[in-house]
């Protein structure tokens, strides 16, 4: 791949944008406008400055890195992508509208991918513009750092596009899992319900926040306990997830936690609104129950 089109630039999307780029491929990031977009970029920029300060990267690679990463607030100039990734609102209604507008400028080789975390890859290759060049590629925040990408090629997707997907995901230097075409693929369908199970737990009043985080962290050596997790992930994110879960199995083994719901309803969603099962208006997040 020479050229990436990366469609949202929040979390994902730029964690992504910040990926490809290191790895010398030319990225145009675009969102709903270009100021979200530059907001996407300057974020990058800060969180590469800070990785300078540890002299983790040198000040020259992220001067090599920053210029290959271009900001849009529209799809026109995508035209020349080899590969355009979907890293939009985990809303279907949003995506397919997405998959519309693209189709308008989508190259005849290029492929159309979707970080989706949870909706079915066949149905939505069944709105793009070519079913055969559209697959599920899915990366795990924080993008740079973690070491793994689901490739879900849906029921039309080729053999071509599932073999270009994989390679990419090697070349960013991602290990790559082939996961089948069901809600949450293999790593969220196991890992959501947890996190879900998690706030079921904080709401029948078991434990308190920072409890059940140690729980989890000591008891079953998770890197971060589950409701922080869950607030990194986003809990609007994690509420359409469940919601997918639900809707497309049936199972009520699926249904989003109450508190979850209300946490959403409040607006509570988690590190990116400033407030979820931590407040992060300080210099360290304090459990908020
Ligand atoms: N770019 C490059 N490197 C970065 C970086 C960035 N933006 N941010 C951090 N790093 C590097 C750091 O420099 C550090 O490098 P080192 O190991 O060489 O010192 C390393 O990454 C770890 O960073 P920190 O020391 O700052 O932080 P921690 O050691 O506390 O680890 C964590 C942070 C990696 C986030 C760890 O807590 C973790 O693995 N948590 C679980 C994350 C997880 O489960 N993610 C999946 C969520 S589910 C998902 O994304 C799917 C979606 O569909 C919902």
């Amino acid at each position: 791949m020479r050229k990436v089109g990366i469609i949202g630039a929040g979390i994902m999307g730029s964690g992504i944008a910040q990926t490809v780029a290191s790895k010398g491929m030319d990225v145009i990031l675009s969102d709903i406008s270009i100021e979200n977009a530059e907001r996407g970029k300057a974020g990058i920029a800060k969180g590469l400055a800070k990785l300078v300060a540890k002299e983790k990267i040198a000040q020259a690679d992220v001067d090599a890195l920053l210029p290959r990463i271009t900001t849009a607030g529209d799809y026109a100039g995508m035209g020349d992508c080899d590969l355009i990734i979907e890293a939009a609102t985990e809303r279907e209604d949003i995506k397919l509208k997405i998959f519309t507008a693209v189709g308008e400028v989508l190259g005849a080789g290029a492929i159309l991918a979707s970080n989706t975390s949870s909706i079915p890859i066949t149905r939505m290759a069944a709105s793009s513009p070519d079913p055969t060049r559209f697959c599920g590629l899915h990366f795990f925040n924080p993008v740079p750092v973690m070491g793994l990408v689901e490739v879900i090629p849906g029921l039309a997707t080729s053999d071509e596009t599932t073999a270009r997907m994989k390679s990419f995901g090697e070349a960013l230097g991602k290990t790559v899992v082939l996961a089948g075409d069901a809600p949450g693929f293999v790593v969220n369908r196991i890992l959501c319900p947890l996190l879900n199970e998690a706030i079921f737990v904080l709401g029948e009043g078991l434990a308190s926040v920072e409890d059940i985080d140690a729980g989890m962290r000591l008891g079953a050596n998770h890197p971060m306990g589950p409701l922080t997790l869950a607030d990194f992930v986003g809990l609007d994110t994690l509420y359409e997830i469940m919601k997918v879960f639900q809707a497309t199995t049936g199972d009520p083994k699926y249904r989003p936690a109450p508190l979850l719901q209300k946490y959403v309803e409040a607006g509570w969603y988690g590190r990116k609104s400033g407030r979820g099962f931590y407040d992060y208006s300080g210099e360290t997040p304090v459990p908020t129950r």
